[in-house]
């Protein structure tokens, strides 16, 4: 029997980003928390992914598009007095749940908000899986935008894409091609290739942490958006950013420092 939440006994929720997919790649903290929980809440296929650490676990799972459901499933749960675990991919603060959760939390009354002890555990982004096995492009400054422009205008992602373009900011691109987008990575290509070489390395991150990962490097010009699915996340170089044999890299500056 679980008690109801109040604010001297309030309820537990984690917030949790369990990374691309790989076993290896949730973090301690992120495990721990998914093991303390009773309930967890995400779209199904995530949960799936934590494999053998989701078992003996309510789950309550709602379908993609459905992310205001599940954050007021996990608060509601919290409430009622279940542990609980609210699961993202990657980090649950990047394009993922946390926020919406917090969006949600504001709507409450204080007296909900005081009964609830909520806490987040940080993950591993696919940027960050997709700089590692490609070597070290995001080693100088970068920024990430997102290509979807289902909840954001397209003119708000392109002022932002000509911006970093502007600033030379190494740029990661998430959400670049689904089905029903299949033009947006073309056009953010092209207002790049405006500031910066041709021959910019690329690195086109697929399926990170799944069996079928593939990460392939090209250029700004030859790379092919066809190759790229929503499955995927797309890396730019900045101007200073080089390949050399199977490695790309954006040097820090180190080279240029007189000693
Ligand atoms: C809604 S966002 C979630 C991002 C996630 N919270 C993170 O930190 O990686 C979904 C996008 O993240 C990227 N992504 C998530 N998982 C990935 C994976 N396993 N391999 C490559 N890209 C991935 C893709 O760009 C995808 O379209």
């Amino acid at each position: 029997m679980t008690e109801t939440a109040t604010a001297d006994n309030p309820g537990k929720l984690w917030i949790v980003g369990m990374g691309p997919g790989d076993q290896g790649l949730i973090t301690p903290e992120a495990r721990q928390a998914v093991e303390a929980s009773t309930d967890l809440v995400g779209y199904r296929l995530y949960l799936d992914l934590l494999g053998p650490l989701a078992q003996a676990r309510r789950r309550h799972e709602a379908a993609l598009g459905e992310e205001i459901r599940r954050a007021d499933m996990a608060l509601d749960l919290a409430l009622e007095g279940r542990n609980t675990a609210l699961v993202s991919s990657g980090d649950a603060g990047i394009y993922a749940m946390a926020s919406v959760l917090f969006e949600r939390l504001a709507e409450r009354p204080p007296e909900e908000r005081q009964r609830l002890d909520i806490n987040i555990a940080a993950g591993v982004s696919a940027m960050q899986v997709a700089a590692a096995h490609a070597g070290a492009p995001l080693g100088h400054d970068f920024c990430t935008v997102s290509l979807s422009d289902l909840l954001t205008p397209w003119e708000v992602i392109e002022k932002r894409l000509h911006a970093a373009a502007k600033g030379d900011f190494v740029v990661a691109l998430y959400n670049p091609r689904s089905e029903r987008r299949d033009w947006q990575l073309n056009h953010a290509r092209e207002i790049l290739q405006a500031h910066r070489p041709a021959d910019t390395p690329v690195v086109i991150a697929r399926h990170l942490g799944r069996d079928d990962e593939n990460v392939e490097t090209n250029t700004l010009e030859a790379f092919e958006p066809a190759h790229v699915d929503m499955l995927a996340v797309v890396l730019v170089g900045n101007s200073q950013t080089r390949a050399i044999d199977d490695w790309v890299f954006t040097p820090r500056g180190y080279a240029n420092k007189e000693s």
